[in-house]
């Protein structure tokens, strides 16, 4: 068998939050290799998160892998939240001193993050037919990989797991040194592309009898859209017509507005969790991303929680090499906690207000109206929810 490879950071996974990092450490000339089981195309055509805040945005534009976002991505001021058959818009940028999100696909960043990767000559292997990890407890944690039938093992300083809910980083973690706390909520969304026009430049959270919809977008010529329907439900389900079907009853407004149709590009069935796991750091494993917690994304925050864990995690690791201080390792999972439950208590949240319940009673079903209806007569309710959604500033 092959010597162990030294290498500083190894990394598990190569989604947004794999090639982050390994291109955040490699600007701060720290080496790091990335291994991910999944083939790269797979990996760039994965269609998930559109919704960025504007701390993500900027740190990718400081990271040098803005530029397309900045040409491409879509900037919204604003939003709206639908019931009965009204929109009402909520204006983020006055309610929040002029912050704003911008609409720009996971995959787009995905693209970006490798094309950086490659160019900067780091270090990622896709399609692993086996990925392990061993000894995080001591001072040379191992990370095995077998890809094209060769297995290479990479000794390391650091590992940092970064392969999302079902990935083995928290799996490998002894249940005595973590806590997991989970809620499963008991909705599915059904999410489509569609080669049509956008209906509206922002984006529309509608909640209907018959329950939620949400409109969005990617680019100029594609709509986004998104349907809740019961987790005991298959695609097989949904035939073309019903889903327009459905969606046209959720999001048509008295005033006549409803989203454009066109050819179904993709479409694929979301469950929706709440998770994290306490603390992100064992020994010489760190846990980003999805990883570490699981979002429901009614509240757009789960992508926008990866880069800001990612971020922390690359500037403590710097801080480490540059100076041999631990102080910003050891603080890593308390800080990134904070945040994931800020971010998970405002996603509850936005769930529960906006998703029709089997459960609810006819007085449950009032009171979310007159929630809705308090919120968007409310400034304070409304920037409540603005300065949320927008993001916070990274610590
Ligand atoms: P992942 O993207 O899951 O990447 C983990 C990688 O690790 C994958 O490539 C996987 O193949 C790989 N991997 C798994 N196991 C192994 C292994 N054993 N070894 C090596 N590699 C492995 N977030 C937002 O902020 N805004 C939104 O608008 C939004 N909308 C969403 C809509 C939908 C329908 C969904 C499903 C999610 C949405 N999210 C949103 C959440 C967002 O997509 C995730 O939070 C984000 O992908 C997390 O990135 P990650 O890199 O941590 O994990
Ligand atoms: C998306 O555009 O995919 C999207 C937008 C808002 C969300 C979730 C997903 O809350």
């Amino acid at each position: 068998m092959a010597a162990a490879e030294r290498i500083a950071v190894g990394i598990v996974g190569a989604g947004p939050a794999g090639l982050l990092l390994g291109h955040l450490l490699q600007r701060s000339g720290i080496d790091s290799v990335a291994v991910e089981v999944r083939s790269e195309e797979h990996v760039v055509e994965r269609v998930r998160a559109g919704v960025l805040e504007q701390t993500t945005v900027d740190v990718l534009a400081e990271a040098g892998v803005g530029a397309r976002l900045a040409a491409e991505g879509l900037r919204h001021e604003g939003l709206y939240l639908a019931f009965g058959g009204e929109r009402h818009r909520l204006d983020l940028a006055d309610l929040t001193s002029g912050r704003a999100i911008t609409v720009y696909g996971q995959n787009e960043i995905v693209r970006d993050l490798i094309a950086a990767r490659r160019a900067a000559g780091g270090q990622v292997i896709f399609d692993a037919e086996h990925v392990a990890i061993a000894g995080i407890d001591g001072e040379r944690p191992r990370l095995q990989v077998r890809a094209g039938g060769v297995e290479r093992t990479f000794a390391c300083d650091y590992i940092a797991g970064c392969d999302g809910f079902h990935g083995i980083s928290r799996a490998s973690l002894p249940a005595s040194a973590v806590r997991a706390y989970e809620a499963v909520h008991p909705y599915t969304w059904l999410g489509i592309l569609a080669q049509a026009v956008p209906a509206s430049r922002e984006l529309v959270y509608c909640l209907h009898e018959d329950g939620f919809a949400l409109f969005s977008m990617r680019t100029a010529g594609i709509t986004r859209l998104y349907l809740q329907c019961r987790p005991d439900e298959r695609l097989d389900d949904w035939p073309d017509e019903r889903i327009w079907r459905e969606l046209r009853a959720r999001l048509h407004m008295h005033d006549g507005w409803e989203p454009n149709e066109g050819p179904i590009l993709q479409k694929a069935l979301t469950g929706m969790r709440s998770f994290v796991i306490e603390p992100m750091r064992v020994g010489r494993l760190f846990l980003a991303g999805d990883a570490a917690h699981i979002v429901p994304p009614t509240g757009a925050k789960g992508l926008n929680l990866a880069v800001a864990d990612v971020w922390r995690l690359a500037r403590a690791l710097e801080s480490f090499y540059r100076t041999g201080s631990q102080a910003a390792l050891e603080s890593y999972s308390d800080a990134g906690l904070r945040r994931a439950w800020r971010a998970q208590r405002f996603s509850c949240w936005m769930t529960a207000l906006l998703h029709r319940s089997d459960e609810a009673t006819a007085f449950d079903r009032q009171r979310q109206l007159a929630d809705l209806d308090y919120l968007v007569h409310s400034r304070a309710a409304m920037t409540s929810l603005a300065e949320n959604y927008v993001g916070f500033p990274l610590e």
